[in-house]
């Protein structure tokens, strides 16, 4: 990862996390499917979208996201470094092969990778 998509990852990461702690849980998700997009290339990062992810499903006590959260845990660990499908947002609305319209400022750090 460039240290470009390494910084705007942890930006988007730090402000996730105070969202979460203030409450605004969608507000935060949203930061965590930009994460997700910026970091799936990499094993530890996109696992780790993935584990705020789940905190998220596990604060709405939303069982169905849980569960895909864990499932995509294990996916992110296992096939990070082969594929990943571009622009997917990681949430358990979304199916976790299908590629996705990647947001054009995140699409321009995406080509420093
Ligand atoms: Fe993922």
């Amino acid at each position: 990862m460039s240290p470009q998509l390494k910084a705007a990852f942890a930006t988007e990461m730090q402000q996730a996390k105070r969202y979460f702690r203030a409450g605004e849980i969608d507000s935060a998700f949203a930061h965590l499917e930009r994460a997700h997009i910026l970091g799936q290339r990499d094993t530890l990062r996109h696992t780790w979208s993935h584990w705020w992810m789940l905190r998220v499903g596990l604060h709405r006590r939303d069982w169905r996201e849980v569960r895909g959260q864990v499932l995509r845990m294990v996916a992110a660990l296992l096939f990070s470094r082969i594929w990943v499908p571009e622009g997917n947002t990681g949430g358990s609305n979304v199916a976790p092969l299908r590629p996705m319209p990647i947001p054009a400022d995140l699409r321009e750090l995406l080509k420093t990778h």
